[in-house]
């Protein structure tokens, strides 16, 4: 197939999951950029999905949301025919919730994608881009996992990312759909749900509320500001050749015991607040991509860590009445289901 990228990058886009932490970033990102862009947004609004993080673009011009599920080609079909390209960022994201509950994550991460492949092909788009994982590669005790490495996926919810990605791949091949596929590290900003571990404990810290330290804590992950992640999708999008995977690093790696102690030392509180909690089933030790693929397309993160870091807690700091509300209702249950039993056999720090 094909290995040279589009001569211009496809204009008119379907944006799914784009209510949800970095597909809204995307969004706004382009329609800051060029508010008369079409652009349409398809979102199911699970619980991770808020209109409110579209508010700041949603008067923009060539702006259109449509709540609807990705797996329904029913919902899919007509949206495909209006525009020359999809980005997908529409999943089940969270690897607890995929260890509790598996089903979403098969039917939207791998049916769903299917859903949308299957349109872009028959309606001859231009581009189609996966914003995927680096969970697919599974743990690494040393290194970087390039693109062509062997995927080893070893959560429900990576394992539904790595089946995504190679239903995405294997359009490429068969039918010549110009795919593209990103996998990004940890990505970290304003407007993420706050289940994820720096949303969370930087919540939890606000209000006092002990802040829940898998195992011994020293975990490795990478660390992306959300904005960089959007930028790199964007490239994928316009200048990524067809067929080709691309990692996205942000080159932060940092144990979850060390985020933990930044959080903290932001906000001025003790490091009294951590807890010691029983291990997540399966937990990966540490997850690494080499980026050097795109960074050949020009791409490099403009995000300083430390800067980024800092901002992103103040933003959560200023900002209770986004988060507040949500860690209400389904959110509680879910909480209590994750912590409770897990906080009474928990211990401080050695
Ligand atoms: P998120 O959970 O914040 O948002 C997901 C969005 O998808 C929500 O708005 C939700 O309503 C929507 N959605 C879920 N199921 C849907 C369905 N069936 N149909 C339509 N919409 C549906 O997730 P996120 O953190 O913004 O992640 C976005 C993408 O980036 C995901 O594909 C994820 O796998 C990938 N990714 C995330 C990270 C990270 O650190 N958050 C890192 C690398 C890759
Ligand atoms: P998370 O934000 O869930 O992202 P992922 O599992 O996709 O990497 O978790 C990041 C790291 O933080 C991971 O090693 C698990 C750990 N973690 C905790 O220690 N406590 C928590 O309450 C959560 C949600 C995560």
């Amino acid at each position: 197939m094909a290995k040279s990228g589009p001569r211009s990058a496809p204009r008119r886009l379907l944006v799914t999951g784009g209510a949800g932490f970095i597909g809204s970033a995307f969004v706004r990102r382009l329609l800051r950029e060029d508010p008369d862009r079409p652009l349409i947004v398809l979102d199911k609004l699970t619980y991770a999905g808020n209109r409110a993080n579209l508010e700041p673009v949603a008067d923009s011009p060539g702006f259109r949301f449509v709540v609807g599920d990705i797996a329904d080609a029913q919902v899919v079909e007509p949206l495909a025919g209006e525009v020359d390209a999809i980005v997908n960022f529409a999943a089940e994201s969270h690897v607890d919730r995929s260890i509790e509950s598996p089903d979403a994550f098969i039917r939207t991460d791998v049916y769903g994608t299917y859903v949308l492949l299957d349109a872009a092909r028959r309606h001859g788009h231009r581009r189609y881009v996966q914003v995927s994982t680096d969970e697919v590669y599974g743990s690494l005790a040393t290194g970087s996992a390039g693109e062509s490495d062997r995927l080893e996926p070893r959560s429900p919810y990576a394992a539904s990312k790595a089946a995504g990605d190679m239903l995405v791949l294997a359009y490429g091949t068969t039918y010549g759909l110009p795919v593209g596929v990103t996998r990004a590290s940890n990505t970290f900003g304003p407007y993420q749900y706050p289940e994820k571990i720096l949303p969370l404990f930087t919540t939890n810290a606000i209000d006092g509320q002990p802040l829940p330290l898998y195992g011994d804590g020293l975990h490795v992950r990478d660390w992306l500001y959300v904005d960089d992640h959007c930028a790199a999708v964007e490239l994928v999008l316009s200048d990524g050749a067809a067929g080709e995977v691309y990692n996205v690093a942000g080159g932060n790696e940092l144990t979850n015991l060390d985020l933990t102690h930044l959080i903290l030392d932001e906000l001025g509180l003790p490091r009294s607040l951590i807890r010691s909690v029983p291990d997540r089933p399966g937990h990966d030790r540490r997850y690494s991509v080499d980026a050097g693929k795109i960074r050949e397309l020009g791409w490099r993160p403009q995000a300083s860590f430390r800067h980024a870091l800092s901002e992103t807690i103040r933003w959560y700091v200023d900002h209770p009445e986004w988060w507040r509300p949500l860690k209400d209702g389904e959110y509680l249950g879910y909480y209590r289901r994750q912590y409770a039993e897990r906080l009474e056999e928990s211990s401080s720090l050695p």
